[in-house]
């Protein structure tokens, strides 16, 4: 299924190249060096905007939208190498490709340039057609990661319109990626896990979009072919997000999110730790929410009934019976706000709204 998304994927494969006017920040405090590499560059079409010292290009980053920097190794006020180190250092221009050119000779300057996070180094000075060749490597890698980026927000910002469709609110997938990060913090997590587990809260039903809606929103029982299409909300989850490679270690949590501790759910008739724990964790979470939101059929649990309902079904075999007080004891050590804060910094994640942030490139 989802023929919308595949295509969208092909042409982003396709159209893999850059901006017709890309731009690129100069740093370098001789201005004669600013001249020449504008002049190597012309043919790019290319806009250039140009600092002198790392302050005044961070004042730019913070403006301007930047496809490539091009620094010098001697800045008047920080070394290049720190310069690097404080962009790759930060979410926010971590994947900005940055070009050191320099005249130090030696390949111990180049393994340090390269080491502090510079994406190549080329030596002053350098032939035209190679600087000219490596830039628009660089613009071309950049264009290719910024397209992605924008395949993932259309994925959650689907997701996200699937959940209002289905429970009417967004926050479901907020509250149930905090709570997930939440425990697998206390778990002591990878932070690429607790990265799954965020994405895993606002994608883990995404398959949904393929349900109809008399299915999805029916009043009262399904018959037992609805229940058949319902459950198989996990395998199009599943088919819609396997083409990104970012999203591999999601694809575990979107499948398994119904399986039972006893192996009756679905859709594989998982049983115990054979579930993957990411998809167990989530699952607690999701249930919890569940639980204590209202629906147009039910009114919400307390914190309190919910908790107590979540021990009943680890006694009754359906949940991860220690995962279960791990996650009851959290929710009642409060704090939720510092919790939340903690939750966020663990992960160097923003959340703009209900929007999060993807991490695109960072090996996540
Ligand atoms: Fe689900």
């Amino acid at each position: 299924m989802n023929p919308p998304l595949s295509a969208i994927r092909e042409h982003v494969e396709l159209f893999t190249v850059f901006d017709s006017n890309p731009t690129i920040l100069l740093v370098d405090a001789a201005d004669l060096n600013r001249r020449v590499v504008k002049a190597t560059l012309r043919e790019t079409g290319a806009r250039f905007i140009e600092a002198r010292r790392t302050s005044e290009a961070f004042e730019i980053l913070r403006k301007e939208r930047v496809d490539l920097v091009i620094c010098d190794l001697f800045l008047p006020d920080e070394n290049g190498m720190d310069f690097c180190r404080e962009l790759k250092a930060d979410r926010n221009t971590q994947l900005l490709p940055v070009l050191m050119l320099t005249s130090l000779q030696g390949s111990e300057h180049e393994v340090a340039g390269l080491t502090s996070g510079a994406d190549e180094y080329l030596l002053l000075p350098a032939h035209p057609n190679v600087l000219k060749a490596r830039v628009l490597s660089m613009l071309r890698h950049k264009a290719a990661i910024d397209s992605l980026d924008e395949v993932e927000s259309i994925l959650f910002t689907l997701a996200q319109a699937v959940e209002e469709r289905d429970r009417c609110t967004s926050e479901h997938c907020r509250r149930l990626s905090y709570f997930s990060v939440e425990l697998g913090i206390r778990l002591g997590l990878t932070r690429n896990e607790l990265m799954a587990l965020h994405r895993g809260g606002y994608l883990h039903d995404i398959g949904k979009i393929g349900i109809p809606d008399a299915i999805l929103n029916k009043q009262g029982e399904l018959t037992e072919e609805e229940w058949y299409v319902m459950r198989s909300h996990v395998l199009r989850g599943e088919d819609i997000c396997r083409p990104m490679k970012s999203l591999a270690n999601v694809l575990p949590i979107i499948r398994h999110h119904h399986e039972k501790w006893d192996g009756t759910g679905y859709p594989d008739h998982l049983k115990g730790t054979k579930i993957p724990l990411l998809a167990r964790i989530l699952q607690i979470a999701d249930v919890f929410d569940a639980l204590s939101s209202e629906r147009s059929y039910k009114k919400a649990l307390t914190m309190e009934e919910a908790c107590r309902q979540l021990e009943r079904e680890a006694a009754a075999g359906w949940r991860d019976p220690e995962l279960v007080p791990l996650f009851v004891k959290m929710l009642e050590e409060g704090d939720e706000g510092e919790k939340m804060a903690r939750n966020l910094r663990a992960m160097s994640l923003g959340i703009e709204g209900n929007r999060p942030s993807f991490g695109l490139g960072m090996g996540l």
